[in-house]
């Protein structure tokens, strides 16, 4: 059966438990690779990755672009506008033409039903590259990243300061499947996709809100947040004055353990939803975070070959 990897609970548990083992071996033998060789057993030798971008990215195309070559493979980048897709050629169409010619497919999308309906027709394998709905790959990184400073995930208390979006949604699934604790902390109305909250409940993770953002971090192992306002999106006020009490700062960062790890998926807005003296400071993992987004997505191409 084609594996494809639309969300983190479609790999489930043991392939994610899997994926943040692989990456943690593979990146602690990277770094004792020369720089410029690709990595010695070339795993997908041979394999081609198509990447449809129809919104920007830099992080999930050079990672994806890195870990394919790294592995072997090549990678062939499409902006959606430069293709027929972008100018009205079916999701479907376009599925069962790449799929004809290259060995999986990822795409980033305003439109998850758009994923889905990749994923339907395609013969290859589908990656969610971010969508409206979840940003999977990113959150297997952000696993890794906990997992390398903390050894553990199970029983730890990560709070999300900020807006109930796409990274949110993966992180609440995660939670669901290896058992650990979110702390919400966003505004009234800001929520996350209820679906998420209510699977990852049922799985035997803790879901928690709170509209005081003080109180969601106080005691936390790990703060999280993410940008109020897409890149290139014109500011909007109504939305950052409702956030600005969810911002991390040195005061916030206070209230949670001594030693409690600050992530941000980037790109960032210092002085909006985190102020630079926490991106920038000691307790920030932020380049270890974005660097591991190459490990993981090696480990999410693995995982769809079969390989893991
Ligand atoms: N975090 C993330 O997905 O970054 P890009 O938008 O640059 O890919």
């Amino acid at each position: 059966m084609t594996r494809h990897f639309l969300n983190l609970s479609n790999a489930g548990h043991d392939a994610l438990a899997a994926m943040i083992n692989d990456a943690l071996d593979r990146k602690t033998a990277r770094h004792g690779w020369p720089r410029g060789k690709a990595d010695p057993d070339a795993p997908l030798e041979g394999h081609t990755l198509a990447m449809v971008f129809e919104k920007n990215s830099t992080r999930t195309r050079v990672s994806f672009d890195m870990a394919i070559r790294q592995l072997g493979g090549t990678s062939l980048i499409l902006d959606a506008g430069s293709t027929q897709l972008g100018r009205g050629e079916t999701v479907a169409d376009t599925a069962r033409v790449l799929s004809r010619m290259c060995d999986a497919i990822m795409i980033r999308t305003d439109d998850h039903a758009k994923i889905e309906e990749m994923a339907h027709f395609a013969s290859v394998p589908v990656i969610n590259g971010l969508t409206d709905l979840s940003h999977p790959c990113q959150i297997v990184a952000d696993l890794l990243t906990i997992i390398e400073h903390r050894k553990t995930l199970p029983g730890l208390v990560v709070a999300w300061l900020g807006d109930g979006n796409n990274v949110l949604n993966s992180i609440v699934e995660a939670a669901g499947l290896m058992k650990f604790t979110v702390r919400i902390g966003c505004p009234d109305g800001y929520d996350p996709d209820p679906v998420f909250v209510a699977a990852a409940r049922t799985a035997g993770g803790t879901i928690s809100f709170h509209r005081d953002a003080q109180e969601a971090a106080t005691g936390a192992d790990v703060i999280v947040t993410d940008t109020w306002i897409s890149m290139g999106q014109l500011h909007a006020e109504e939305k950052l004055k409702a956030m600005m009490p969810f911002q991390v700062n040195d005061a916030l960062m206070a209230r949670a353990k001594k030693d409690a790890l600050f992530l941000h998926c980037l790109p960032a807005h210092r002085e909006e939803e985190v102020t630079a003296s926490v991106i920038d400071g000691p307790q920030s993992v932020v380049w270890d975070e974005a660097e591991n987004r190459l490990h993981a997505q090696k480990s999410v191409l693995r995982w769809v070959f079969g390989q893991l």
